[in-house]
């Protein structure tokens, strides 16, 4: 089949990659002539593991190629994807300007019965909006589809892949065949196809998003009770998982949900709410636990340095907002240094990715390391921000000697609680005994 994707953005790369991978031809198109550029010169613009050997296989081979022209990119294409930025407008609601413009410029430019797809994470009533622009424009007959995506950064190749489920709002025999067509090598294991109306598909990507950051949030919230009741978190996570209802994933408490994603789509479905006024009362709470939960170690620390932290070095082991990604939007880490800034605490900092993108927003006010050990030099505490790999299992005798205090803020419970008394290290972490 040939497909066009508009917008080649992390859903946009990962999508038109893959589907190239499965033998489609597909044209990515960006208006971002620096982007195209590079990505023609076959240099990848987003890090995600496994991505870049399916890049450069399918560009060699000459199924993936990329344009900024609209009107060359989408020529004979069957099936066209916008994977648009929806961003969050002032009031919290999806900005669908970049959608909308699109639509607008590909009505004149069909050629042929086309099926354009809503892949970027849209509001109910999006297809309808999306289908008039085009519309206002169009000599030839097309459908807009509802396709939302679940992949996660960090294993989005092998979520996109091998999906749970792949969801599809479409109305006509015409496009639910075409897309059922081109979904079919991705759900040769029995995971299903899931087809519904245009609204409901819409929604399903904001119900299962905001239903993952309720989950995560009401684990933190149980692991502040637990703080108090002198319980442990990690028991009752593996004691209430078990129950096949709840399910055991996305139950690990820590200093909150980030990403570009969780906080986003929670904030906009609260807000599509009120537009219909109705008062989604859960997702309000959430937002305000989370945003609570993301400094939840600073007051430990504070108290430990007798509440002053001024002049004291504090080692920060993670800026991602979590492993795997080089992703920094709402990373919890940011906020924590943003903070440690203001009550007059330097910060050394090390992540194995992010670090790049931490230097556009702190600059030269925090010391970047090279490594996770280089980063302790001289500092007063370590705190740990992101789960990466190469933190879980550190020397301790190294951390032992670099570190002016045996204290370690660890907000995403990677250490044993035995271990570390045994190791005699001040410990704090989320939700278990200190
Ligand atoms: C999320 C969804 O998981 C994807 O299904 C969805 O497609 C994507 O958003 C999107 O809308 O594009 P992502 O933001 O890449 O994916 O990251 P997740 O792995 O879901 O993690 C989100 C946040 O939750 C991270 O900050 C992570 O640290 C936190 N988290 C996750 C927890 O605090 N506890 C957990 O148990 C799991």
């Amino acid at each position: 089949m040939k497909i066009a994707v508009v917008g080649t953005g992390y859903v946009g790369l990962v999508t038109g990659t893959c589907f190239a991978e499965t033998g489609n031809h597909v044209t990515c198109i960006d208006i971002d002539e620096k982007k195209v550029e590079k990505l023609n010169n076959k240099q990848i613009t987003i890090y995600e593991p496994g991505l870049e050997a399916l890049f450069e296989r399918n560009i060699r081979q000459g199924r993936l190629e990329f344009t900024t022209s609209l009107e060359e990119g989408i020529k004979g294409a069957q099936i066209i994807f916008l994977a648009l930025p929806t961003p969050p407008g002032e009031d919290g609601s999806a900005d669908l300007q970049y959608v909308l413009r699109v639509a607008e410029d590909l009505g004149p430019m069909l050629e042929d019965y086309t099926v354009i797809v809503d892949k970027s994470t849209v509001p109910v009533g999006t297809a309808e909006k999306v289908t008039a622009k085009v519309k206002a424009g169009a000599k030839v007959d097309f459908e807009v589809v509802s396709n939302p995506e679940f992949l996660r950064e960090g294993v989005a190749v092998d979520d996109f892949m091998k999906p749970d489920r792949v969801v599809i709002g479409a109305e006509s025999e015409k496009s639910i065949k075409l897309m059922e067509k081109l979904y079919a090598p991705f759900v040769r294991q029995g995971n299903p196809i899931i087809f519904m109306d245009v609204r409901s598909a819409e929604l399903t990507k904001y119900a299962a998003n905001s239903f993952l950051a309720t989950k995560i949030t009401f684990m933190n919230e149980i692991a502040n009770l637990c703080e108090l009741l002198g319980a442990d978190v990690d028991k009752v996570r593996k004691g209430i998982g078990t129950d096949t209802r709840i399910g055991n994933r996305f139950l690990f408490a820590g200093i909150g949900y980030g990403g570009s994603c969780f906080p986003k789509d929670v904030q906009a479905l609260a807000r599509s709410s009120n537009e219909v006024d109705y008062d989604f009362r859960i997702l309000n709470s959430v937002m305000e636990v989370n945003e609570n939960q993301k400094q939840r170690l600073v007051d430990p620390l504070k108290n430990y340095f007798g509440g002053d932290l001024k002049g004291k070095t504090i080692a920060v082991w993670g800026l991602a907002f979590k492993p795997y990604t080089d992703d920094i939007r709402e990373a919890p880490a940011l906020e924590n240094i943003k903070t440690l800034l203001s009550l007059g605490a330097k910060v050394n900092a090390y992540d194995p990715e992010a670090m790049e993108n931490v230097k556009g927003v702190f600059g030269d006010d925090i010391h970047f390391a090279d490594d996770q050990y280089d980063a302790l030099k001289d500092a007063d505490a370590l705190m740990i921000m992101t789960e990466w790999p190469i933190f879980r299992t550190p020397e301790f005798d190294k951390i032992n000697s670099a570190l002016k205090n045996k204290v370690i803020f660890d907000g995403r419970n990677l250490y044993d609680l035995q271990q570390m008394e045994e190791l005699g290290f001040e410990y704090h972490s989320i939700g278990r005994r200190i």
